[in-house]
């Protein structure tokens, strides 16, 4: 009987080790073409926050089952294949990317970052990959209050901005008499301002336009000007190898037209059933947000 049981033990350890090991074949580090400096050995850390389509979100299949995506996500991929290396997607909220950057747990940031010249003392920038804009948006409802940028500077209103982003600083500047309501998610921003909560938000252009699918009720006012437009990437301060191979990856990928196809493909994603916004810790959507 022992050794009965002592033999189902060795096949049960056997079978254990083996699924290790094919776990572990999947996740190996990579070859590491051109011998980087990385945060973890062979492999590409990224930082996002997936609340932001057609940047980076979550694609649900006919399951409700979320799948990273986005055209930062395959720009991040097309990077570590370049690169040697695998990719590693870490999703925290935005106003977390630059901390975790400055706290040197990541080797870049992808999340649609502006290249804001206060972020330079955190991380260095890859070149402008994408000329994204910004916009002040509202709601079809209160569309007649704001013709332009002068019009939102007003005491009665209150204007949202996600935390830790230029926005902030937008709505700051054009909006400073205003109340300033900060969210931590894009996704909250835009739920309240539908919900009546705001009068007015500032965002990515392209990811209002995203928004507009879920949202027919979002009204873009105007563009909204901003010195340091188009997006980076951001790269672990003082890591130039790093950086030079990942500009390198960027424009092979921008030049021989990858990127475009990457952001057909972001986009009708974002057209379809996606969700904005974290994961609960089973990696599921959290049943208690509504879902796009
Ligand atoms: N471009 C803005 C910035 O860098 C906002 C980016 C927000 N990104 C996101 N994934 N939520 O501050």
């Amino acid at each position: 009987m022992k050794k009965i049981i002592a033999l189902i033990l060795v096949v049960l350890m056997a079978v254990g080790m083996f699924s290790g090991c094919v776990v572990n074949e999947e996740e190996k580090a990579g070859t590491n073409k051109y011998n980087l400096t990385t945060v973890k050995e062979g492999y590409l850390t990224v930082v996002t926050s997936p609340d932001y389509a057609p940047y980076e979100f979550y694609a649900l299949d006919e399951n409700g089952k979320p799948t990273l995506a986005g055209f930062d996500m395959d720009l991040a991929k097309y990077i570590a294949d370049y690169l040697g290396l695998t990719l590693e997607v870490v999703p925290v909220d935005f106003d977390g990317i630059i901390g975790e950057m400055s706290a040197g747990v990541a080797d870049l940031a992808m999340a649609g970052l502006s290249p804001d010249p206060d972020r330079l003392e955190k991380m260095d920038f890859s070149d402008i990959y994408y000329g994204g804009k910004q916009a002040f948006v509202t709601t079809k409802s209160k569309k007649a209050q704001f013709t332009d940028l002068e019009s939102t500077n007003k005491a009665e209103y209150s204007i949202g901005a996600q935390n830790g982003t230029i926005q902030m600083e937008l709505a700051a500047k054009y909006s400073a008499n205003a109340e300033i309501v900060t969210l931590t998610k894009a996704t909250d921003i835009i739920a309240d301002l539908v919900a009546g909560n705001l009068d007015g938000a500032y965002i990515e252009w392209d990811v209002a336009v995203s928004y507009q699918k879920n949202y027919p009720d979002l009204e873009i006012v105007c563009e909204v000007p901003y010195e340091a437009d188009g997006n980076v990437i951001g790269v672990a301060k003082g890591n130039a190898d790093l950086l030079k191979y990942v500009n390198e990856a960027l424009h092979k990928c921008v030049d021989e037209g990858t990127f475009n196809q990457y952001l057909e493909k972001a986009n009708a994603l974002a057209a379809g059933e996606k969700y904005e916004g974290m994961l609960d810790q089973d990696g599921n959507v959290p049943t208690d947000e509504g879902v796009g």
